[in-house]
């Protein structure tokens, strides 16, 4: 039941890079997202409405999507940023953006910590902002997160994601992305949230966000894809990590699924050799290695190794 083409949602400038230590310019982030377009990549979440006190590495969001909103990019390319509250949507509403992903959780307790608000409260937030946001004509995505685990509450069981995810979709979001924001999902799991899920969301309206944390994030992936999944979150060079959730560390790599995708057949639009001079690039900038396999094996290459383009 593979597809044939996945959609590859680059999460790098906003999951990326909002637990970095140390803070990344503007125009480096800016730099970034021209050389994933160039690459290939077509929907790209570049930043958060969220508090800038909080999340300082956000703060620029509105700095970054003006400057996006005044080049002449891909026509194709799809800037997205996160809202997590109507003060949120005010914010993205004076700029340019034309896509928001608002974002939940499973659990009460990493909602609260996220957020402020447990789940149930924040869900009659949402519905206000997703509200709105359909009035300005705005492309909406919900986040579910801690779908396979919270780092306060432990496993959570499937009907936790899948009740919130239906509620996301009744509100009139356009698709929905089931997070396991601390990794530590496995592949057994994915069936049991999306084996009901499917019976309410249409399967190519539901994207997985896998964090690499424990290494299974790949082969999540594939099971998601061997169950239908079309639209997969990534990050470029595999940075990441959420602030609010102890011991979330980096996405699934983009580098390390589009390898895999490709050699699977399966289309991407990405083109991995200049993915991979992105990622190059801001690892050469923010001075670190980044964690991708792809990206570590492609940099130290001797002899090229097999692959289809
Ligand atoms: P709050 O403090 O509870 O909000 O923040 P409040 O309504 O009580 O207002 C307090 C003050 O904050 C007021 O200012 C508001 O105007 C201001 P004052 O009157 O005191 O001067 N305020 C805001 N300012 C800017 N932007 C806003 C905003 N809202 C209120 N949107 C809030 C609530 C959600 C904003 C805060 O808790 C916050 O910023 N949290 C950070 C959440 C975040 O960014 N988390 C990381 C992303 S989620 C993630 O990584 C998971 C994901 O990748 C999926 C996965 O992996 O599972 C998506
Ligand atoms: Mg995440």
């Amino acid at each position: 039941m593979k597809p044939k083409s996945v959609r590859v949602f680059e999460v790098g400038a906003r999951d990326g890079l909002q637990n970095e230590p140390a803070m990344v310019s503007t125009e480096l982030k800016l730099q970034l997202i021209r050389d994933l377009l160039a690459a290939g990549v077509q929907d790209l979440e570049c930043g958060a409405f969220v508090r800038p006190d909080r999340v300082p590495q956000m703060a620029d969001t509105e700095t970054l999507l003006q400057t996006l909103g005044r080049e002449k990019l891909p026509k194709a390319a799809k800037f997205w940023a996160l809202v997590p509250n109507l003060k949120g949507l005010e914010r993205a509403l004076a700029t340019s953006v034309k896509n928001i992903a608002i974002f939940t959780a499973s659990t009460d307790g990493f909602n609260e910590r996220n957020i402020g608000l447990k789940v149930s409260e924040h869900l009659k937030v949402l519905a206000e902002v997703v509200t709105q946001a359909k009035r300005h004509k705005l492309k909406v995505r919900g986040y579910v997160s801690t779908a396979f685990g919270c780092p306060f509450e432990g496993t959570v069981a499937p009907k936790k994601p899948i009740r919130v995810a239906e509620a996301l979709w009744k509100m009139g979001v356009d698709e929905i992305s089931i997070g396991d924001t601390i990794g530590v999902g496995t592949p057994n799991q994915i069936a049991p949230i999306l084996k009901p899920l499917r019976r309410s969301i249409p399967l190519k309206k539901i994207a997985f966000h896998f964090h690499d944390t424990r290494g299974t994030a790949l082969a999540n992936a594939l099971q998601a894809l061997e169950l239908g999944i079309q639209t997969l979150d990534s990050s470029a060079g595999g940075l990441g990590g959420c602030p609010f959730a102890p011991g979330a560390t980096g996405n699934l790599a983009t580098e390390d699924l589009v390898f895999m995708l490709h050699g699977m057949g399966i289309k991407t639009g990405i083109d991995l050799d200049r993915l991979c001079a992105a990622s190059l690039r801001l690892a050469e900038k923010m001075n670190r290695p980044l964690s991708s396999r792809y990206l570590v094996a492609y940099k130290n290459q001797t002899i090229r190794a097999p692959r289809a383009s």
